[in-house]
């Protein structure tokens, strides 16, 4: 295992639970490999239900103190956490690259956008305000009080390791709710270098649990929380599927639940849009990560006039990036997460193709000297897209930009609207009528017009439809975090 870190003890091998760093009960591994090669980078635990509720129990003791320290405290603490991520950038980036497959220019960038987060929280804990209301009887005072919901169960995604686990676990912290996190599989070393961090910032024992697991055990794990009436909430993102399957199954202990599901987003580009501005809107949101984001857009919609001219530019761009592994300086497009990922890349191009799609870039898996491994797909633009294609209806997670053109606003709009999913959706027009128009018509929980890069730490993210619900970011993402308790205090006269 050679990470090139400057602090190799930010490489953990074990769960953290009540303050302790400890093996699986049972002591099984779960190897972690490296998406470029499918070398083995190092083990950790693959846990199960009696790891999962020693975890709870952990947590749930420590609510008690926890909720009652001053939210000035616990804000200096997640502020000291945000500091020691900064500071340890380069090694977290060279983390995320390496259990993950981005770029190196990426990782080091989720570095500090999971820190914005972290830092963004870290100010908000002193500003869970509750409200005086006006009594409508005299003697007496009503108020509505913000408080934590209690232990918190994140279970979180591989695509982004740091930003997501610090967008759910900062917001959690700084309402003054304790956390049981559960990291994807196949990318649990960057969680557990924050925790390490948390650890090292001053978190009290038990404030912040972790534990790994296999794809095999994770429905143990999750089970266990499920079942827990102690964990008073259930934060997510992945995929739709499993966001009702929590739904579901929390109802039984009737658990909050924060969803950030699947997307499909369409990306629209109409015949009065800044070609230029389109295409580099489109190149960021569709390539970053390799095209492995819910944000990114699924649907490519544009208008017959200007629809040869943009096919034109965006081949050029695409056809210009650079595939190869992490730790290559040139490397723009990283391999996939893992081989599941890859074939349902190629199996979409396949249909599409089948179905009268034309390649105009891309296609294909690559693999050669420098793209040396199975799990690399050439960054691809196809023409001649239609919604009856498998990449019309599922997000195809990978470097793959279907283009499909349209005529009038009201056809586009309604194609862009026609998916079960509403997470993104991003337009270009010069018409600032039809920007205003479109933003209102479409069915989405965030909409880019005129920009491809929407996250940002201060804004609320998440969806609507079957794209799950909750915010995270922003100062609506405390309020997922904390219930109202409304006092009402009589005989005041
Ligand atoms: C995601 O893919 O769920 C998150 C993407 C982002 O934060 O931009």
């Amino acid at each position: 295992m050679n990470l090139n870190l400057t602090r190799d003890e930010l490489v953990r091998s074990q769960n953290f639970i009540g303050g302790r760093w400890c093996d699986a009960g049972s002591g099984a591994l779960l190897a972690v490999t490296d998406p470029a090669d499918e070398s083995l980078i190092t083990q950790v635990p693959d846990s199960d239900a009696i790891d999962a509720r020693a975890a709870v129990d952990a947590a749930h003791k420590a609510f008690a103190s926890w909720r009652a320290t001053p939210a000035k405290e616990r804000a200096r603490l997640i502020k000291r956490w945000n500091d020691l991520i900064v500071e340890h950038q380069e090694d977290l980036g060279r983390l995320i690259s390496r259990e993950q497959g981005k770029p190196l220019a990426e990782g080091r960038g989720e570095v500090l956008y999971a820190a914005s987060y972290v830092e963004w929280f870290g100010e908000e804990a002193a500003r869970a305000y509750g409200d005086i209301i006006p009594a409508p009887v005299t003697g007496r005072r009503m108020m509505a009080l913000k408080e934590p919901v209690g232990v918190v169960a994140a279970i979180t995604p591989w695509n982004f390791p740091a930003a997501m686990i610090a967008r759910k676990i900062a917001p959690a912290l700084a309402a003054g709710c304790t956390v049981v996190c559960k990291p994807a599989e196949d990318t649990p070393l960057t969680s557990l270098a924050l925790v390490r961090l948390a650890e090292e910032a001053g978190l009290p024992a038990g404030t912040l649990n972790i534990v790994t697991a296999s794809r095999a055990q994770t429905p143990v794990v999750v089970d266990a929380w499920l079942a827990d009436s102690r964990v008073r909430k259930i934060t997510f993102t992945g995929s739709t599927p499993v966001g009702k399957h929590l739904a579901r199954a929390s109802a039984d202990t009737l658990k909050k639940c924060s969803l950030e599901l699947g997307g499909n987003a369409p990306f629209i580009v109409f015949d009065d849009a800044d070609l230029d501005a389109a295409v580099d809107g489109l190149m960021a949101s569709k390539f970053r990560n390799g095209g492995q984001t819910c944000v990114c857009p699924n649907r490519i919609y544009v208008q017959s006039g200007v629809h040869d001219a943009f096919v034109e530019r965006l081949g050029q761009r695409v056809g210009a990036l650079k595939v190869g592994p992490a730790s290559h300086p040139d490397s723009q497009i990283g391999p996939m997460i893992n081989a599941r990922a890859v074939d349902k890349i190629a199996r979409h191009v396949a249909d599409a193709v089948a179905q009268g799609a034309r390649v105009v870039v891309g296609g294909q898996r690559v693999r050669n000297a420098v793209a040396n491994g199975p799990h690399y797909y050439a960054p691809t633009v196809l023409i001649g897209a239609t919604k009856d294609m498998e990449l019309s209806c599922e997000e195809t997670f990978g470097p793959v930009a279907p283009v499909f053109r349209f005529v009038d606003e009201a056809e586009v709009v309604a194609l862009a609207n026609d998916t079960p999913f509403g997470l993104a959706a991003y337009f270009y027009t010069q018409d600032i009528a039809r920007a205003s128009r479109v933003a209102d018509a479409l069915e989405s929980g965030i909409v880019g017009v005129n920009e491809g890069a929407l996250a940002a730490e201060a804004a609320p993210f998440g969806g609507v439809k079957e794209s799950g619900y909750g915010r995270e970011g922003s100062r609506y993402g405390l309020e997922d975090y904390l219930h109202i308790k409304y006092v009402c205090q009589g005989g005041l006269r």
